[in-house]
């Protein structure tokens, strides 16, 4: 079954993601859909849990376009050192029309698995570590709306209403 978005409110958005124990052929198709989800939703990153597949991995092209950029895969990821303090607008593409400004660290080491197998480190900062940041909360059934701050919050229930009401129909 081919994969498909998943909205806002699934409960899978919640739920706390286990770690991806084999890498084999299955998990590399999907991750090719994946990309092909993302990009065909206008979006800059994908966690599978997005796609309903409970597992821990996200996938990032920091432009978005299928042509350009960097194609880049996490496997159980984990953010090792984080610096700095940045406000930043975040979206997601299973909130839509949702936006808001969330307050995360701004320079970030991440260690991940790559296709491979092999476990990498980096240091990224600026729109990368924004989306990593985000996309690891998805792993851990984060979603950024519980980041706002109660102010913002406020201005985005009657968005978040209707896409309770969506689902239920
Ligand atoms: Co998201």
């Amino acid at each position: 079954m081919p994969l498909k978005l998943t909205l806002y409110p699934d409960p899978i958005l919640r739920q706390v993601a286990p770690p991806v124990k084999k890498i084999n052929r299955e998990l590399l198709e999907r991750v090719d859909e994946m990309f092909e989800i993302m990009y065909e939703h206008k979006g800059i990153g994908l966690a599978a849990p997005q796609v309903s597949w409970s597992t821990r991995l996200f996938v990032v092209n920091t432009t978005g376009d299928p042509e350009e950029g960097e194609e880049r895969v996490y496997i159980n990821p984990s953010i090792i050192e984080s610096s700095g303090d940045v406000s930043m607008e975040e979206g997601c593409l299973s909130i839509p029309e949702v936006r808001g400004k969330v307050k995360r660290p701004e320079v970030i080491t991440v260690r991940a698995q790559n296709l491979e197998g092999e476990w990498f480190e980096e240091e990224v900062d600026d729109m990368l570590a924004r989306v990593i940041q985000h996309e690891l909360d998805h792993l851990d059934g984060i979603l950024f709306i519980q980041r706002l701050r109660a102010t913002d919050r406020l201005l985005i229930k009657k968005a978040l209403a209707k896409l309770k009401k969506d689902a239920s129909e």
